[in-house]
């Protein structure tokens, strides 16, 4: 159950008394006490209350300075006045300073808690719609990478763009949605001692301290949110988790990073829709292919596709398939180019150490460097072309590929 916890707050005992003997309800839970003043505003600081009940009296001018300091400052603390007798001067001067529920002392605990929940609840609305107007300004923080099949290489590039973005100097989170089977603990070398299934099961209206006690820190400085110890608590960690939990990421972080599954859960279409760009991985091979662009028209139907940004991993310099052939099946413009580097990539991740501190000067940590430099600057409409210096041999296979795609005409 949901309980609202509360701060009683008046110079005088008897008010306090008073008042915590009105507050008897199952959902609403008084975590202390103040007399007011700066002790207050150390308490408010230290328990983080959902809510603040204070008592004020004629000519309380402490009470209505803190009051304004509470509604500047901490926006989601909701402020509710209790008035020995209501009269105009006391309503204006509460709505001067930015309150809006102020009551005469109640005479019923029922009703008491009837309005405490009402007005808990409409100012969370309140603050949640302010919130998603700052979220259009946030948005181009929160990067989905997304792709169609397994080995694609997401968690690769996940990981080593959030330790790039952390290595320009960007404060990031990096969150493991592959919610069964992430690894991102493995690539970076991790040992999480609580991941997202103990943060949903535990913090019910989260905050930034609250999240980041359940990250880890890379020694990068990348914050990470790692995936459940195990595949059967990954149903305990819900969409509107998710939604809440990213809310509450987007407003501390420069960029956050989500790794994903390779499917259309409700949390993977969750993180696409609260995401300003998707990375969007694929591949050179026909049943890759075939899937990316079932994929991509999926993303049209939930109105994603302006966001893709079509990442090639493991792009070799092939005879018969071209970029223009994977642009023409895929029917979406190549953003980036990522080489393949068997060497470089597998060394990393047994390691556990991203290539982009193991091997900075590999073909593969430039690229992946310029994808984050492609991020910060916003450039998002251009081919960011990659040439690598070794002269990868085409694939064996090259040819037959190219005779698949050319038959599987209905997929293409
Ligand atoms: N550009 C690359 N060149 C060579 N190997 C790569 C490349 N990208 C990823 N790999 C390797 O492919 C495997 C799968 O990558 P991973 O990131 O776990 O894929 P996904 O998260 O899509 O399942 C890993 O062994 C990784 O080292
Ligand atoms: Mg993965």
């Amino acid at each position: 159950m949901m309980k609202i916890n509360v701060l009683v707050i008046s110079k005088l005992e008897k008010n306090l008394d008073a008042m915590k003997r009105m507050i008897d309800d199952e959902e609403i839970v008084v975590l202390g006490d103040s007399p007011g003043g700066a002790q207050a505003l150390n308490k408010i600081e230290n328990v983080s209350p959902d809510m603040v009940i204070m008592f004020l009296g004629a000519g309380d001018t402490d009470v209505l300075s803190l009051t304004e300091r509470i509604i500047l400052n901490r926006p989601r603390t909701h402020v509710i006045l209790l008035v020995e007798y209501m009269d105009v001067d006391i309503l204006q001067k509460s709505i001067k300073v930015g309150a809006h529920n102020v009551i005469e002392f109640p005479t019923s605990p029922k009703e008491f808690a009837e309005y405490i929940k009402s007005v808990y609840h409409n100012e969370s609305i309140r603050i949640n719609s302010l919130n998603e107007k700052q979220n259009i300004a946030w948005m181009s923080r929160v990067v989905t990478v997304f792709g169609a099949k397994g080995g694609l290489g997401k968690t690769t590039i996940a990981t080593n763009l959030a330790v790039k973005l952390a290595e320009k100097g960007k404060k990031v989170a990096l969150i493991d949605l592959d919610l069964q089977f992430g690894d991102i603990h493995i690539f970076l070398d991790i040992e999480p001692s609580d991941t997202i299934s103990e943060f949903v099961q535990q913090v019910f209206t989260p905050n930034i301290d609250s999240v980041r006690s359940y990250m880890t820190v890379h020694s990068s400085g990348v914050h990470v949110l790692c995936a459940p110890k195990s595949p059967e608590y990954a149903e305990l960690v819900s969409a509107e988790k998710v939604q809440s939990l990213l809310s509450v990421l987007r407003t501390y972080y420069d960029y956050v990073i989500i790794d994903t599954p390779p499917s259309f859960t409700d949390v993977t279409i969750t993180a696409i829709e609260s995401s300003s760009t998707i990375l969007f991985v694929t591949g050179l091979d026909i049943s890759i292919l075939k899937n990316s662009k079932l994929s991509l028209s999926l993303m049209d139907s939930l109105q994603q596709r302006d966001k893709v940004r079509l990442i090639v991993n493991r792009a070799v310099d092939m005879s018969s398939i071209t970029v223009e052939d994977v642009q023409k099946i895929i029917g979406c413009p190549i953003w980036a180019k990522i080489p393949s580097d068997y060497k470089v990539a597998v060394t990393a991740l047994n390691r556990g150490v991203p290539f982009v501190i193991s091997s900075p000067g590999s073909t593969l940590s430039q690229s992946v460097s310029i994808v984050a430099g492609a991020l910060i600057s916003g450039a998002d409409n251009f081919d960011i072309q990659f040439s690598s210096n070794k002269k990868i041999k085409a694939f064996g296979e090259g040819r037959k590929l190219f005779r698949l795609f050319k038959r599987r005409n209905e997929i293409v």
